[in-house]
């Protein structure tokens, strides 16, 4: 998503500069062309060479250049532009901005360019609440740029409070979705369940499963890349979510079923990656169960009843065909470790569903904690792709790449018209 695209990044007068240059690090890792503007007061705390040494690329800052090459680039930054973010935003800078001032190179680009600009406002908190500050990125925000909130937290001023400029991933998050825009999802609402669920035993032990969330994270990531507006259900993961999604956290299956439920009333597909919970524990204990105590069967051992839960993706089925959620895409997983293809495709018939993406959790590199899935692709109409080994994301990416297509025939939007 990164890779190939044109990024100027933008870095101003403020502590939490040396940030940046991560940033533009992670983002030379990822493909990415970038441009470094530094305002004049941005190069007190960093160093052009800095940046220039991580972009591998010359860094700007003066607008005054006497002519020649350097110059005319000045010219072309804006033009040449898919994305301008200027991190951190200072106080000063946004209101230039909002001024619409062309006093230095990087207020002069802003002006110049028609990309996307996406500002990262970082100051203390009090400059951040400022309702000069406030107004101006209202302003801002208005005619079109996308203002990242700052983090809480503490502050180089040790106070505790909103001006913190987020970490990397969350910017790059920001910039992943800000490009993705106009994909091929764009104003799509989709939903994705990630993770596991949990069964309580008792008020300290669960009953749970090995997903990592992983495979959720990476469909919920290339779904907001490609524009779609994300509702993402994470149980228990051992992955930290992305940003740039609506998260929320459930525990058990009831819980999931009641949250997917919900959220699929204003979707237009549904992903289930998480592991769920076929069964819970009937009555789970209101105090640790101790060893010796009544809990226990005469001979010590311990027996818990379990009564199987509801089967989310049947329920929905249920619902689509009694005349609810009409256009619901559905897209199941099915984590199988024997006879792969033939029990993946009775849930596919069993549940009602569009594709369902077969899981052998049994070979190397695939299924559950891994960054790699080796599945099959098996679709309502019969068709049956196995897919080569490849990272969750490029099976992501696979699974929306089959459907789009269907979103576009079951539910048209005004935008398809133009694809
Ligand atoms: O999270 P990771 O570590 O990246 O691992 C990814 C994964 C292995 C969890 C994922 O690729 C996967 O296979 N997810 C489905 C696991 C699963 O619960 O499979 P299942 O065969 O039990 O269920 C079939 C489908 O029905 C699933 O889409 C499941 O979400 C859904 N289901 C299951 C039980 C239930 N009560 N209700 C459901 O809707």
């Amino acid at each position: 998503m990164l890779a190939g695209k044109r990024i100027v990044v933008g870095v101003c007068g403020g502590i939490a500069a040396y940030k940046v240059a991560d940033l533009v690090s992670k983002l030379r890792q990822a493909g990415a062309d970038v441009d470094v503007i530094l305002t004049e007061h941005a190069e007190r705390f960093v160093s052009a060479l800095t940046f220039s040494a991580l972009s591998q690329r010359p860094v700007y800052g003066d607008l005054w250049e006497p002519t020649g090459e350097a110059a005319a680039r000045h010219i072309a930054l804006g033009r040449e532009a898919d994305l301008l973010l200027v991190a951190p935003a200072t106080a000063n800078t946004i209101a230039r901005l909002g001024q619409g001032m062309a006093d230095d190179l990087l207020t002069t680009v802003a002006l110049a360019t028609t990309a996307p600009l996406l500002l990262a406002p970082a100051m203390e908190s009090h400059m951040y609440q400022h309702a000069a500050t406030q107004a101006n990125l209202r302003l801002l925000a208005e005619r079109g740029a996308i203002v990242i909130p700052p983090e809480s937290g503490r502050l180089a001023s040790g106070e505790i409070g909103p001006g913190r400029l987020p970490e990397t991933p969350t910017l790059l998050a920001w910039i992943s979705k800000t490009l993705g825009r106009n994909g091929d999802l764009a104003g799509r609402r989709v939903v994705v369940t990630a993770g596991g669920t949990r069964e309580p035993i008792d008020p300290v032990r669960y009953i749970g499963n090995h997903s990592s969330g992983l495979m959720g994270f990476a469909l919920a990531e290339e779904a907001r890349d490609r524009g779609a507006d994300v509702t993402l259900l994470a149980g228990s993961v051992n992955a930290i979510p992305p940003d740039g999604v609506t998260l929320r956290r459930v525990g058990t299956t009831l819980e999931l079923r009641d949250a997917t439920l919900e959220a699929i009333r204003e979707a237009e597909a549904l992903v289930m990656a998480a592991a769920v919970a076929d069964y819970r524990v009937e009555r789970p204990a209101g105090h640790k169960i101790k060893k010796g105590s009544a809990d226990e069967n005469p001979d010590g051992s311990l027996t818990l009843h379990l009564t199987p839960n509801p089967d989310i993706l049947a329920e929905i089925n249920a619902l689509v065909t009694a005349g609810g959620a009409p256009r619901l895409i559905r897209v199941g997983f099915a984590a199988e470790t024997t006879d792969v293809e033939r029990n993946a495709a009775a849930k596919l018939a069993r549940k009602g569903l569009d594709i369902l993406v077969a899981n052998d959790v049994t070979k190397p590199g695939s299924g559950f904690g891994t960054e790699t899935n080796e599945v099959i692709l098996l679709s309502a109409g019969g068709a049956s792709e196995r897919l080569p080994l490849m990272t969750k994301r490029e099976v992501a990416r696979a699974i929306w790449d089959r459907v789009v297509p269907l979103l576009r025939d079951r539910a048209p939007s005004s935008r398809d018209a133009e694809h």
